[in-house]
């Protein structure tokens, strides 16, 4: 289990790089790290030089930490996350969190490629997370908690702010994309869930499934930062049409709206 040391020393480490001083997080999903790609005046850290960080082998993923400014903003973004399907502990999955937290951000942009579980959606839609369902018999804040980053017991009425999601809904309504909204469902994976799984799932209450994000999200929340989630819908998920998943259509999908992807992040962060 990480301590504030290693927060410390992780969040020290980064300012040894940069003189600047990022206010938003970024973590960015399979096939839509192409945004940090646009920030100006990059200083690219690779997570392997950042101490105590993990290390991430999932396609799609370049692992480096960007900072740099974007339509205004100075942003922290991970090109590539750490996967709680790859053999990191929850703790290794939400770290970067605590020194994002650390580095002086509140405001966490969370996005992930995910399957479709609500039949009214299609691949290719953007979807914004109103709430989540934790279907991974874990929670990253098990263990002792530290009071100095948060209560023991948090509240989880508002995990995904309003406030930022009604941004979010303007700027899409701005620039005519179309944004759904929806339950996220966290699966561990790494297996796509089974048609009889998808079922249940939606019979639960969610509109997505994905392998990520939520601990993550749990772990801001606990660090008291406002989150916003978008999910970029790559696939109808298991079952629903009769297709075999793969990883390949996920990152070909996502690669497709990366414009409109690109452009709502974009406006979100000139709106915030
Ligand atoms: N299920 C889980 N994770 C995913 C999917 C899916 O259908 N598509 C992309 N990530």
């Amino acid at each position: 289990m990480h301590n504030i040391q290693d927060i410390i020393e992780a969040r020290d480490f980064i300012l040894s790089k940069t003189d600047q001083s990022p206010k938003v997080g970024l973590i960015l999903g399979s096939g839509l790290g192409n945004l940090a790609d646009e920030i100006e005046n990059p200083t690219s850290i690779p997570y392997s030089e950042i101490p105590h960080f993990a290390k991430s082998s999932a396609i799609g993923h370049a692992n480096e930490l960007v900072i740099g400014t974007l339509n205004g903003k100075t942003v922290a973004a991970m090109k590539g996350r750490f996967h709680y399907y790859e053999g990191f502990s929850l703790d290794e999955v939400t770290f970067p969190v605590r020194v994002m937290k650390a580095l002086g951000i509140e405001n966490l942009i969370v996005t992930n490629a995910c399957g479709a579980v609500n039949t009214s959606f299609a691949p290719g839609d953007l979807m914004l997370i109103t709430d989540h369902i934790n279907l991974v018999a874990s929670n990253p804040l098990i263990g002792p908690n530290n009071d100095e980053l948060g209560t023991r017991f948090p509240d989880l009425s508002e995990v995904y702010s309003k406030e930022l999601r009604n941004i979010a809904l303007e700027v899409a309504k701005k620039q005519n994309i179309s944004l759904q909204q929806g339950v996220y469902a966290w699966w561990s994976g790494p297996t796509y869930e089974t048609p009889a799984e998808v079922r249940m799932i939606r019979t639960l209450g969610a509109d997505a499934v994905g392998m990520s994000t939520v601990p993550e999200a749990i772990v801001a929340k606990h660090g008291n930062m406002k989150i916003l989630g978008i999910s970029c819908l790559t696939n109808m998920a298991c079952g629903i049409l009769d297709q075999p998943l793969n990883h390949e259509e996920v990152i070909e999908v996502a690669g497709q709206v990366n414009t409109k992807f690109v452009g709502l992040i974009k406006g979100l962060l000139e709106a915030m």
